[in-house]
């Protein structure tokens, strides 16, 4: 299962193209399963329908708990950072860990949760998250775990689609300086959603919150009425094990099932070999939960291989921009995964807060979410790993559940700016418009799998369509993306953003259509039209064209209205950068919003905006032009 060499890595990768189920059927071998599986893969990209390890019986929280109190059990396998510097970090061991995990699942059967039972989950990070998210795993409930920047309408949406019957919280949270309510956050959201039984609140903030008779249960006295003891119920490789919201180019978000066999095979066999994980490692990823990367490489990825994993409950610039070089030297970490927007942001802060840190613990340095730009790339290489860690720029999604294009830490040699090459298993190809195959290198494309990976994504929570829609009809046979990529002479591989209308804000997804949609819920607002645009820290920022009935108070007054509106609708990540205030927008006669000479006004470039003979009304590109200016 381990790659050492780059000699390896071709001849790992050469075998999982020619024989794909000998080459997993090996992987999984390492694994413990309660019942062996009759075949490695059963495939189709039509339907989609892809099973993988068909008839194998486990359960993953066995592979990622019992297997490891058995053989490290006073190892930590969560190593929590507390918001406050000051605070004394908490770490759990394995034996600790299997306990509280199977004394929460105990807690979640004692309120009547059953196999296949949806179960959302709201919380900030703090360890409860996790064994929250376990506990599930345990009992096979399926967790939807929601960021907790999200608003009670988006809990609320999630909850609906999912028909969850219990919701985790906790009081309140911390973040940096502030402290922001979750159950009430929850109580708005529940108001819509007559469907959830039970919610269960873990103390953090103590903050006075309501709780309902009957409905709302402290964590912490359910805890103290049930054993320790919690037999892992034998689930089915292909049963679901969670679903997690991603926004795509239109309607509501999605919910993207994974399955617990090959999700399990592939998050620990990523983490494994692209991070060259060592046993007795400190590893630190500083994604939230609330995101693939947090449930793939913070929780399961980590655990599965017996690791160490740093949970960090605050933000990079509390109390100052040195926090993460303060957390690495404070546990010696020497895995280090972060987003270059992070990157970015401490960038611009003084020397001070990196330079007089001990970083000497590093050895890989890990970068997911978005194109890392060269400025950035080279500032982390040479101030954080100081020119001795190799920068793992990977590139997945929360479809593919795990990682698929990635240097191997000190393996693949690397190249500013690229995610290299693809991990074993996984066959990429560059396509065209027309759906024609790329051959060669030096060419530009749009990113497409031809092969399914253990962990790719098998459906879309109750919309099987929707997941044929989206990802397997614009290109038969094949899983796209949704991304552009250029491969470069030497085969290696970089992506250049997304070729659909999702913008990529800090890291994090966000569909135009969903936020055009909160701002047309805006009183007066008529119509609007939101375009990604470069924004130096964020990557991407948001630009919205409004058309307003009236204004009924001044222009910046009527924008911080907005913003509100936004904010209580998806949440404070989906703010517009920039609101313009038009009296049109650039339509074709067919009425479809021309997005192409948005963006090029969003990027400053109006000087080139190509052919607008074929608009409805070319004058209002003359409007929009001339405001822009102004601003
Ligand atoms: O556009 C790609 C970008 O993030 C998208 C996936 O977002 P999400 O599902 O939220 O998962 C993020 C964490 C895995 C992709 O379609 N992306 C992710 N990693 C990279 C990237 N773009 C460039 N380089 C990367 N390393």
């Amino acid at each position: 299962m381990r790659i050492n060499t780059f000699e390896e890595y071709e001849i790992a990768y050469k075998k999982s193209v020619e024989d794909p189920e000998g080459f997993w059927g090996e992987v999984a071998q390492k694994f413990e399963w309660k019942k062996p599986w009759t075949k490695v893969l059963d495939w189709n990209f039509e339907e989609p329908n892809v099973k993988w390890f068909v008839g194998g019986k486990m359960n993953i929280t066995e592979n990622l708990l019992d297997r490891h109190v058995r053989e490290r059990p006073n190892q930590p396998a969560i190593v929590w950072e507390p918001n406050d510097k000051d605070d004394e970090s908490v770490t759990l061991t394995y034996k600790v860990l299997h306990e509280r995990v199977s004394r929460f699942a105990n807690v979640l059967k004692s309120h009547g949760v059953e196999k296949g039972d949806r179960i959302c989950i709201y919380m900030p990070m703090i360890p409860e998250l996790a064994i929250a998210v376990l506990a599930c795993a345990r009992i096979g409930a399926i967790h939807s775990v929601v960021f907790g920047g999200f608003s009670a309408k988006s809990i609320a949406d999630r909850v609906n689609d999912a028909n969850c019957k219990m919701v985790i919280t906790t009081d309140g949270a911390y973040r940096g300086k502030k402290k922001l309510p979750m159950k009430e956050t929850v109580d708005d959201a529940l108001i819509g959603c007559p469907m959830v039984e039970k919610v269960i609140v873990a103390t953090r903030t103590r903050t006075p919150i309501s709780m309902i008779k009957g409905r709302d249960y402290w964590w912490e006295e359910e805890v103290k009425k049930v054993s320790a003891d919690c037999p892992a119920t034998e689930m089915d490789s292909e049963d679901p094990l969670f679903i997690l919201y991603t926004s795509g180019s239109t309607g509501k978000p999605k919910g993207v099932v994974h399955t617990c066999g090959g999700y399990m095979v592939y998050t620990t066999y990523t983490f494994t070999n692209v991070f060259q994980y060592n046993p007795g490692d400190v590893y630190f990823c500083t994604a939230d939960i609330g995101w693939i990367t947090g449930h793939s490489y913070i929780i399961y990825g980590p655990l599965a291989a017996g690791a160490t994993s740093v949970l960090f409950e605050g933000v990079p610039t509390y109390p100052d921009a040195g926090r993460f070089w303060d957390i690495v030297e404070r546990h010696k970490v020497n895995i280090f995964y972060t987003a270059p927007t992070a990157i970015r942001s401490l960038m611009g802060f003084g020397k001070e807060f990196w330079e007089n840190k001990d970083l000497s613990s590093l050895k890989v340095l890990g970068s997911v979410g978005e194109p890392i730009n060269e400025e950035a790339w080279h500032w982390y290489n040479e101030n954080i790993g100081k020119g001795n860690c190799t920068i793992c720029d990977s590139w997945w999604q929360t479809e593919t559940g795990g990682i698929m294009i990635s240097p191997l830490a000190n393996i693949t040699p690397t190249k500013p700016t690229f995610a290299t090459l693809p991990l074993p298993g996984i066959q990429p190809e560059l396509v065209d418009e027309n759906g024609e195959v790329i051959e060669g290198n030096g060419v530009n494309g749009n990113l497409v799998i031809k092969f399914p990976w253990p962990s790719i994504i098998r459906t879309t929570w109750g919309d099987h369509d929707r997941c044929k829609q989206v990802y397997f009809s614009t290109y038969p046979n094949r899983y796209f993306t949704g991304d552009g990529c250029m491969r470069d002479e030497d085969g290696y591989y970089r992506i250049t953003g997304r070729v659909d209308d999702v913008i990529n804000v800090s890291g994090h997804r966000i569909g135009t259509a969903e936020v055009e949609d909160a701002l047309n819920s805006h009183t007066g607002v008529i119509e609007s039209a939101v375009v990604g645009y470069p924004h130096e820290i964020k990557g991407q920022g948001i630009f919205a064209y409004i058309i307003m009935e009236s204004l009924l108070h001044d222009e910046d007054l009527t924008k911080r209205d907005i913003l509100a509106t936004v904010t209580r609708i998806i949440g404070p990540i989906a703010k517009p950068d920039e609101i313009l205030f038009v009296s049109g927008l650039p339509k074709t006669r067919s009425g479809k919003i021309m997005r192409r000479i948005l963006r090029k006004v969003a990027e400053g470039d109006t000087s080139n905006l190509g052919d607008i003979s074929t608009l409805l009304d070319p004058s209002v590109v003359d409007e929009i032009v001339e405001k822009v200016s102004l601003k």
